[in-house]
């Protein structure tokens, strides 16, 4: 006799003997329906990457904030160190350079300016440009190839679907609503990342208005699952193996973790950041505008509470973004936390610090116990 989560493709048999494949593990070619999420801003350093690729799960490199000269040899660098499927994340921006009103420009940079004073930076200069161009970026991920590429913050329009495609990459996009989810189901994706408000790091909303899509992860993954033909992930506040547990339970074929990697020895943030992480309590993120323009889940700090009067007011992203750059890069280098963006999930306390070839060995091995107890459950003896 054969168990099957509903919705799930996990298989457990009578014996108890368990096989973690779905239909994205099968669709990749990895053995665990584990990936280590795309996280801009440095933290999934090729290392990382790598090391979740070799550990049978799906390392993604995150490639939202880089120019070209930096996508290009990072991929390299990945390819050198493993030869198991990757994938490549970019941000879908929409217009790719912002003409913010001078006058709403110069009020968010005066507002900046104590944070600048006190970390000893110059007085701001109005940048010349916001973000790196989509279409450059697009097409140093065409170029290389990679064997996944996923998006957020927008939506692909059928005909770059159908490019990535014909390059040889599968296509994740990101949702945080049902409707989303339709949406790159529509556009030809082949897998969906469903967002639950407890995810750490920016929303990836897109359709709807943010206020209406902080969905929590049990709510939003069954609704997404009923809703979409194409396999999908979920993000947002997955920790450990009860968690992987329960979304594949939910309908996931795969779940992608971002805080928990950010404690591994590979991830490329500051130390002071995974400290915080590992100390945090369950009440100790917020979602705030005030880093980025975009809604994004952070730990509590004292940029988040001096800003908070201009939650509202400060420009979208990725103008406030790049007006906090040089803050937040100083913040790092002189170790001052209470400046930084500290993104991270609201289970952030789970976090372990493992490397991460030991953090993907832990996190199959609960799975396969907490689903093994499961069948406990349901089939009493
Ligand atoms: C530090 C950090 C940076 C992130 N950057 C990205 C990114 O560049 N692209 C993206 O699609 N998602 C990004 N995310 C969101 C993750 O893909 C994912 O939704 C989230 O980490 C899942 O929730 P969890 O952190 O509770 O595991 C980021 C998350 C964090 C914590």
């Amino acid at each position: 006799m054969r168990y099957y989560p509903k919705g799930s493709s996990t298989l457990l048999d009578s014996n108890c003997t368990m096989s973690l494949e779905t239909r994205f593990t099968q669709l990749i070619g990895i053995r665990y329906p584990i990936i280590q999420a795309p996280m801009a801003g440095g933290a999934t350093t090729p290392d990382l990457v790598a090391a979740v690729c070799n550990s049978g799960g799906l390392g993604s490199f995150a490639a939202g904030i880089l120019s070209p000269e930096g996508i290009r040899p990072g991929i390299a660098e990945i390819r050198r160190r493993t030869d198991r499927p990757f994938g490549v994340n970019l941000f879908v921006l929409d217009p790719p350079n912002p003409n913010p009103d001078p006058a709403h420009l110069a009020q968010a940079m005066e507002w900046l300016e104590p944070f600048r004073r006190e970390l000893g930076l110059p007085p701001a200069a109005a940048p010349t440009r916001y973000c790196e161009p989509f279409a450059d970026q697009v097409a140093a991920v065409l170029e290389a190839r990679p064997p996944v590429v996923s998006f957020a913050f927008g939506l692909l329009d059928p005909s770059r679907v159908a490019e990535f495609k014909a390059a040889g990459s599968l296509v994740v996009g990101t949702a945080t609503t049902v409707a989303e989810a339709r949406a790159w189901a529509s556009v030809g994706a082949d897998a969906v990342c469903a967002q639950g408000v407890e995810a750490g790091g920016h929303r990836g909303t897109f359709l709807s208005d943010f206020d209406g899509a902080m969905i929590g992860t049990l709510a939003l993954v069954p609704q997404v699952a009923d809703a979409v033909k194409i396999p999908v992930i979920v993000a947002g506040g997955i920790m450990d193996g009860r968690g992987i547990a329960a979304a594949l339970i939910l309908g996931a074929a795969a779940c992608q973790l971002g805080t928990a990697f950010l404690t591994c020895p590979e991830a490329g943030i500051p130390p002071v950041w995974k400290d915080l992480l590992q100390r945090t309590t369950d009440d100790g993120t917020q979602i705030t505008r005030v880093f980025s323009g975009r809604p994004a889940r952070a730990l509590a700090n004292d940029f988040i509470k001096r800003m908070r009067a201009h939650e509202d007011e400060v420009p979208p992203y990725p103008i406030q973004n790049a007006l906090t750059m040089d803050i937040r890069q100083a913040a790092a280098q002189a170790n001052r936390p209470e400046y930084l963006s500290l993104y991270a999930g609201q289970a952030a306390g789970l976090s372990r610090g493992l490397p991460a070839a030991d953090l993907i060995a832990r996190l199959v091995e609960e799975t396969e116990e907490v689903l093994r107890q499961g069948v406990r459950l349901v089939n009493p003896p």
